[in-house]
């Protein structure tokens, strides 16, 4: 007898029960409503809302199209429900922060962000020097307080992934940042070549970092390597399938690859809801409850997890540095299917 194979008539039907009732489940994680319906309703009611700018400190990013708008829509089963302009690539800016810090995570467990930058929200702007200097004297002396969503977290966790050239450890960043596309990703160079040649408050934000500690060695390299990852380019449905990833435990529901551990993905999403729209997280997770990260050119995506992801591009920003039309359509969209983990639309 094979005794792999081999099942009772009880096993076999209480296998099919189960089965049958995670079928069901799932039918009522994703049946509280029509996706695209609430996708088309978003799209009509915020296309006309012309509040923010677009960011200009970055020269490239002032010149985007602030008329742009796409919105995308990925369950966790790899249905896809979009609307308006799906085409057009921004540059991926903040987001990045999420999949860089996610691979660190994915190759070197939760414990090494928790140990070397911090899980904690740092209280101000996401490129703030005060900050370092708040908690300057803690690496090795304590738990720090800082977290990879924010620029010196960030630059440190860019500078954790490991490779023997620049080459190399780009091609594993990218390499994240493709498998959860689903794509080939590639790097927008006028908006590289700009941040590139304006980033000089980032390069004082990486030379602390060194000298803190955080960063061991080669402050230049990871500065020059974050900046890189924020100029991938990425269209809506890029960012959305990004957090479908993620909604769905690690696996791209689309192409169907396990982007990174199932287990890893909660402290993902918690730092993501701590801090991903910087000093606006908590006004944001108080309205919506959706782990989210927000990006200069304009791109939101948020993550409800085990029922969908979904990102929104539209670049003119408020004042905290996130995309106005794409928190609003966001927060329509989800509360209109039961998105907010702390609210699931009841289904009996
Ligand atoms: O560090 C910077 O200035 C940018 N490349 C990324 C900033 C960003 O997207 C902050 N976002 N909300």
């Amino acid at each position: 007898m094979n005794r792999t194979t081999w099942k009772s008539p009880l096993a076999v039907s209480a296998a099919a029960a189960l089965s049958l009732a995670a079928a069901i489940s799932t039918l009522h994680a994703q049946a509280a409503g029509d996706p695209q319906k609430e996708v088309d309703a978003a799209y009509a009611k915020f296309k006309g809302l012309k509040e923010g700018k677009n960011a200009d400190y970055i020269p490239a990013l002032a010149k985007v199209d602030p008329n742009l708008f796409g919105i995308a829509l990925v369950t966790v089963d790899g249905k896809v429900y979009t609307a308006g302009d799906l085409k057009t690539e921004v540059s991926i800016q903040s987001i990045s922060k999420v999949f860089t810090m996610a691979q660190v995570i994915q190759e070197q467990g939760l414990d090494a962000i928790e140990k070397r930058i911090g899980v904690d929200a740092t209280g101000a702007r996401f490129n703030s020097i005060i900050a370092v200097e708040a908690v300057k004297t803690v690496v090795g002396t304590g738990a720090p307080e800082m977290n990879p969503l924010v620029n010196p977290g960030a630059i440190s966790a860019t500078s954790m992934v490991t490779g023997s050239s620049a080459d190399a450890v780009w091609n594993k960043i990218i390499g994240f940042h493709n498998d959860a596309a689903g794509r080939q990703l590639s790097v927008l160079q006028d908006v590289y070549k700009s941040e590139s040649d304006t980033n000089q408050r980032n390069q004082a934000i990486g030379a602390l970092m060194l000298a803190y500690g955080y960063i061991k060695s080669n402050w230049q390299q990871a500065v020059d390597l974050y900046t890189r990852q924020c100029s991938i380019g990425v269209n809506a449905k890029d960012l959305a399938t990004m957090a479908a990833t993620l909604a769905a435990s690690g696996k791209n529901p689309v192409t169907g690859k396990q982007v990174m551990d199932a287990a890893k993905v909660p402290g993902v999403l918690a730092v993501m809801a701590t801090a991903g729209l910087y000093d606006d997280s908590g006004k944001w997770l108080y309205h919506t409850g959706l782990p989210a990260k927000s990006g200069v050119g304009g791109g939101i995506i948020a993550v409800s997890p085990g029922k969908f992801g979904i990102a929104v591009i539209s670049p003119p920003l408020d004042d905290a540095g996130n995309s106005v039309r794409a928190q609003r359509a966001i927060a329509d969209i989800s509360n209109a299917l039961g998105g907010n983990p702390y609210a699931p639309k009841r289904t009996n």
